[in-house]
């Protein structure tokens, strides 16, 4: 009996999230006290909202998603997202594009909304046929008036769910790209700039009713494939290319930690994508990864390093850190249990104790 009870458990844990992430309207309820999650940023949490925007988007094509059911959905990775890897462990269904939802849609879902949008940065400039940051949150603050507050009693029972729910940012990364608008600037000033303006839109969010958020540093861009592939020894990463982000990154924790004083409620963590994947590179054997800069989508090191509609991908994607300038599924699920379980990776709180507070 006590057996029975046992396994009949085990399997309901088990297979309670891939029952609602392959529903996404599915409502039910889960011991974690996370509702909803509400993604913002750039492609490495863009499920579908580029697409919609660019519908000559790589990421539209195969071999994007060819580990993802062999649908290419708009996400930037052969299979799952870091945000999708989050979502199960929440018991939650994958995080729809808002882009992608029909006004029906966007009244009914109360699971959490995915705004990210490929090649948005901080700030509007950066990328000006985007989905914008800026964008992306106005787009979120319509949902809470038009759409979230029907779906509640009253404004209290919103603003609940709101602080209750759990909300993703990853951007930074295109501020620093080729045709970023940092200028002649100076790297210190430019790191600054970027850092007031980012608070201003965390500011924003938390006006909306944002309380519990875990924000991405920026990752080691001069480490992304085709930056290490031009460096002398192949491979090694552009230093100077990380120096730059990094005069950003050390202050970033700070920040938070200036935001969450002055603003009740708040919980904001830092993940520490940068520190993670430098570590990868340096750990790589132990989850089985060969491959630390060769991307998977070109499967070769000669070309452009762009992953074009039809590419043939390496064979064996758990075996290498990047798809194409994007991590692969395997790192981005490493990179989430690390975040859940070690408050090394996510601090001051890990994910599992953000999700309990
Ligand atoms: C829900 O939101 C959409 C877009 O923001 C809006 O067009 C629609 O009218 C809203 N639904 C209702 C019933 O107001
Ligand atoms: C959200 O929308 C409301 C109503 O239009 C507006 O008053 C408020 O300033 C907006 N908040 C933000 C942060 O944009
Ligand atoms: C966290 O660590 C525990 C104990 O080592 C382990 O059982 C669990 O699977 C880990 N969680 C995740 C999400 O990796």
């Amino acid at each position: 009996m006590a057996t029975n009870y046992l396994t009949l458990s085990f399997l309901l844990i088990c297979l309670l999230p891939l029952a609602s992430a392959s529903n996404p309207n599915h409502q039910k309820h889960h011991p974690k006290h996370i509702p909803a999650i509400y993604v913002f940023g750039d492609s490495l949490y863009d499920s579908g909202n580029g697409i919609h925007i660019h519908p000559d988007a790589p990421a539209k094509s195969l071999p994007y998603g060819i580990d993802f059911g062999g649908k290419p959905t708009g996400r930037s990775t052969n299979g799952k997202t870091v945000v999708d890897y989050i979502a199960i462990l929440l018991g939650l269904p994958f995080v729809p594009p808002y882009l992608g939802l029909t006004d029906h849609q966007r009244d009914i879902i109360k699971t959490g909304i995915n705004y990210a949008t490929e090649g948005s940065g901080i700030l509007p400039e950066t990328c000006t046929s985007c989905f914008t940051l800026d964008n992306q949150i106005e787009a979120f603050n319509r949902t809470v008036e038009n759409n979230l507050s029907k779906m509640f009693k009253n404004q209290a029972q919103s603003k609940t769910h709101l602080s209750r729910s759990l909300f993703v940012v990853n951007v930074g990364v295109h501020d620093y790209g080729q045709q970023s608008q940092r200028g002649s600037q100076d790297p210190g000033t430019y790191a600054l700039r970027l850092l007031t303006e980012f608070s201003l839109r965390l500011q924003r969010l938390y006006s909306i009713g944002a309380r519990k958020i875990l924000v991405n540093n920026i990752p080691p861009a001069g480490c992304f494939p085709r930056a290490a592939a031009s460096m002398k020894p192949r491979g090694k990463c552009d230093e100077n290319k990380n120096r730059m982000i990094t005069l950003y990154n050390r202050r970033l924790p700070t920040l938070l930690h200036q935001l969450k004083s002055q603003l009740p409620g708040f919980v904001p963590v830092h993940a520490d994508f940068y520190k993670f994947l430098l570590e990868m590179r340096r750990n790589a054997n132990k989850y089985g990864i060969l491959y630390i800069w060769e991307p998977c989508c070109p499967n070769n090191v000669d070309g452009d390093f762009t992953c074009h509609p039809n590419s043939v991908p390496c064979k064996d994607r758990n075996t290498h850190l990047f798809f194409d300038a994007h991590p692969t599924q395997i790192t981005n699920d490493i990179f989430v249990r690390r975040c859940f379980n070690e408050s090394t990776i996510c601090r001051p709180l890990s994910l599992k104790q953000l999700v309990e507070t």
